[in-house]
């Protein structure tokens, strides 16, 4: 036990009296947070669909951020783990891009600082996009005449195409995925026949069994922190119980790998409630198939508590009240490709 996850451990202790007493039940934010050297503009979000949908941005033409992050559903692949180029496997869950954009910090371990530097890193990731480096990243672009095109209108100057644009332009349309008002928003707002008696149990439970110290603020994430910042916790807390060995729960470090400092073993970003209902499997390694079980394991590894029958299904029903309405997206039509391939023949 390291001298950080006692001072996690206190800071529970005390903290939920201070959150049961002030922490406000926030809503949905109304305003996506947009960086000032990224402003968006229709045809940079239009671009970055165009991005985002394109298979031509990995290595071998067949996977796009859609494979993975599917939004014409739910924003995931809902499998434990992704497959990317080739058929292989990464070793984390991906989750759901939809509301992303409110997030402080992005993956599990918080490695990237915002939506621009995270559209990065599956691009060149191995297993996921496959592409060796930046500059045959932006050639495959440079050589589609539409992108040349559009880069140059969105972004203008000598060199219009670089990496950066390219993830710019994807960010801009990520921060355009985000689901509508849920039944407990609404209930916030007042329409109390907006929940049914058991989520309105389930949300009651979530404070008084302490959930809430971790999962606050408008996204269920903890409180809005400052764009870059991250709000972590350690999982598993308490590893003394089956779920760990039966999961496999501590094999990944968590924030470790990207600091490689001990306070940081197994501190992971505390996952956001919103549209949980539908984003199955769960946790960082997708092990956990059903959100009865997700809270379950959470109760005991988290609060070292066990909960009832009864108690699992009212916070489960508090979950679910939080599933959103997606949006209607219309498919973009990609840049014509005449006779090339994305093989290089
Ligand atoms: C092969 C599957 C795969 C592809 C392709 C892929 N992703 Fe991901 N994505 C993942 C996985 C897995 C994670 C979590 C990885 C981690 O935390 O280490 C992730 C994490 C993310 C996150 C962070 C979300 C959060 O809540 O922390 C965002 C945003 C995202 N991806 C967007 C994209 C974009 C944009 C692209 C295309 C440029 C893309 N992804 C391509 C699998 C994929
Ligand atoms: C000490 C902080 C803490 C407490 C208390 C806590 N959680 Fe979590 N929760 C986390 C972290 C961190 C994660 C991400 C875990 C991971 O890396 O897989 C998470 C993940 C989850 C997930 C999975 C989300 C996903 O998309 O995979 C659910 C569901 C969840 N928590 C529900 C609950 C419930 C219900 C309670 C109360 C019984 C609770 N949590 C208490 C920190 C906490």
């Amino acid at each position: 036990m390291n001298g950080i996850s006692w001072a996690r451990k206190l800071v529970l202790v005390f903290f939920p009296v201070v959150a049961g007493a002030s922490m406000a039940w926030a809503q949905m934010p109304s305003h996506v947070p947009i960086p000032k050297d990224n402003p968006q503009t229709p045809a940079k979000i239009e671009l970055g669909k165009q991005l985002y949908f394109d298979p031509w941005a990995s290595s071998t033409g067949t996977v796009s951020c859609n494979s993975c992050h599917n939004i014409m559903a739910n924003g995931t692949d809902n499998r434990p783990v992704s497959m990317g180029v080739h058929g292989d496997l990464g070793d984390r869950n991906a989750p759901t891009v939809f509301n992303a954009a409110f997030r402080s910090v992005q993956f599990w371990d918080g490695r990237a600082r915002s939506l621009e530097e995270q559209a990065k890193g599956p691009l060149m990731n191995p297993v996921e996009m496959g592409m060796p480096s930046e500059v045959v990243i932006t050639a495959r672009i440079k050589s589609i005449p539409g992108y040349r095109k559009e880069f140059d209108e969105v972004f203008g100057g000598p060199d219009p195409i670089t990496f950066d644009h390219i993830a710019q332009a994807i960010a801009s349309f990520e921060r355009t995925l985000i689901t509508s008002p849920s039944p407990y928003d609404r209930y916030r707002r007042g329409d109390k026949s907006a929940l049914t008696s058991a989520a309105q149990r389930g949300l009651k439970l979530a404070q008084s069994a302490g959930c809430t110290t971790c999962h606050s603020g408008p996204m269920f994430n903890g409180p809005a922190e400052p764009m870059g910042t991250g709000f972590y916790m350690q999982f598993p807390l308490n590893s003394d119980n089956e779920y760990v060995k039966k999961y496999n729960l501590t094999a990944d470090l968590g924030r470790f790998e990207v600091t490689h400092q001990d306070a940081d073993k197994h501190m992971f970003v505390v996952q956001s409630w919103r549209n949980v209902e539908i984003t199955a499997p769960y946790f960082h390694n997708g092990s956990v198939k059903s959100l009865d079980e997700a809270v379950r394991v959470m109760a005991k590894t988290q609060l070292n508590q066990t909960l009832t029958g009864a108690q699992v299904q009212d916070l489960v029903a508090f979950l679910d009240s939080l599933t959103g309405g997606f949006p209607h997206i219309t498919m973009p039509r990609l840049p014509e490709t005449p006779n090339t391939t994305p093989l290089g023949q």
